[in-house]
């Protein structure tokens, strides 16, 4: 039975699950978080590398027809330095430029990320290799991804933070901002209320679907396939804000796992 191997640091990557579910519910998917390590937003692109790397080994034991890294942290690592793989591997980060760059009418983007995806300069890369008159603009948001992993998500505090960060990148008179974490779609009602009506807010997981569909062949069938949430470090709140962001989309099993 192959299965698509979804991978991020946490919860967060389960939004991209659940757009891929929706997209494709006869697929089965693996589901790995890898949250004994969480954050790895604050840690060095090297380290955050070691660690999808041995993600990957991880998912050799499965028989996969495609592995998507479901984290964007973890994407600008591999894209920096690509990990050989015997399966076809997507990062987010290529998708999600690409939609914004389609989106934006003025060519001004903004990104919130991760203090490392910032730091790696991947989306700035990506959007100037499609747009190279684009004017990309960077805001780190390192609260938001605790208050996602905690349920935070309608919450008086965390409307505050999330203006408090959108408010500073809005001051680049952009039109187009990416939720450049997969942990902020989670927190979109908030960045929309703070970034108003006339900014599009993108997120990758409309573009990985093109991008699957245009590499992989994907079981278009109308039964219904098995998702499988394995986790490094497991709780029983983790269930819960796992039920939370999947909003509905269910899950055959939750389990611990040892890398
Ligand atoms: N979900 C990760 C991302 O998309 C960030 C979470 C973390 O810091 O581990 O970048």
């Amino acid at each position: 039975m192959q299965a698509i191997g979804v991978f991020d640091s946490g919860v967060g990557g389960l939004t991209v699950l659940r757009a891929l579910k929706a997209r494709w519910p006869a697929e089965n998917f693996i589901y790995l978080a890898d949250t004994a390590r969480l954050p790895y937003g604050n840690k060095s692109l090297s380290t955050v590398h070691n660690y999808v790397g041995q993600c990957l080994k991880f998912f050799k034991a499965y028989d996969l027809k495609a592995v998507v890294v479901a984290c964007n942290t973890a994407s600008a690592a591999i894209i920096e330095k690509p990990i050989a793989s015997e399966v076809p591997v997507f990062n987010v980060i290529e998708p999600g430029a690409r939609k914004a760059v389609e989106a934006s009418g003025t060519g001004r983007v903004g990104i919130l990320a991760t203090r490392a995806t910032v730091h790696a300069e991947a989306y700035p890369h990506a959007i100037l290799r499609l747009k190279p008159d684009a004017e990309v603009f960077q805001q780190a948001c390192p609260l938001w991804v605790p208050l996602v992993e905690e349920g935070w998500i309608d919450d008086p505090v965390t409307n505050i933070i999330v203006y408090r960060y959108v408010s500073a990148i809005l001051k680049n008179n952009l039109d187009t901002l990416i939720m450049g974490c997969t942990h902020y779609p989670v927190l979109r009602e908030a960045i929309a209320k703070a970034a108003g009506n006339s900014i599009a807010l993108v997120d990758s997981s409309q573009g990985l679907v093109e991008d699957l569909k245009s590499r992989i062949e994907m079981n278009e069938e109308a039964t219904t396939g098995t998702v499988k949430i394995l986790a490094t470090d497991f709780s029983p709140r983790l269930e819960e804000t796992a039920r939370l962001i999947l909003r509905g989309t269910t899950f055959d099993s939750i389990e611990p796992v040892d890398l």
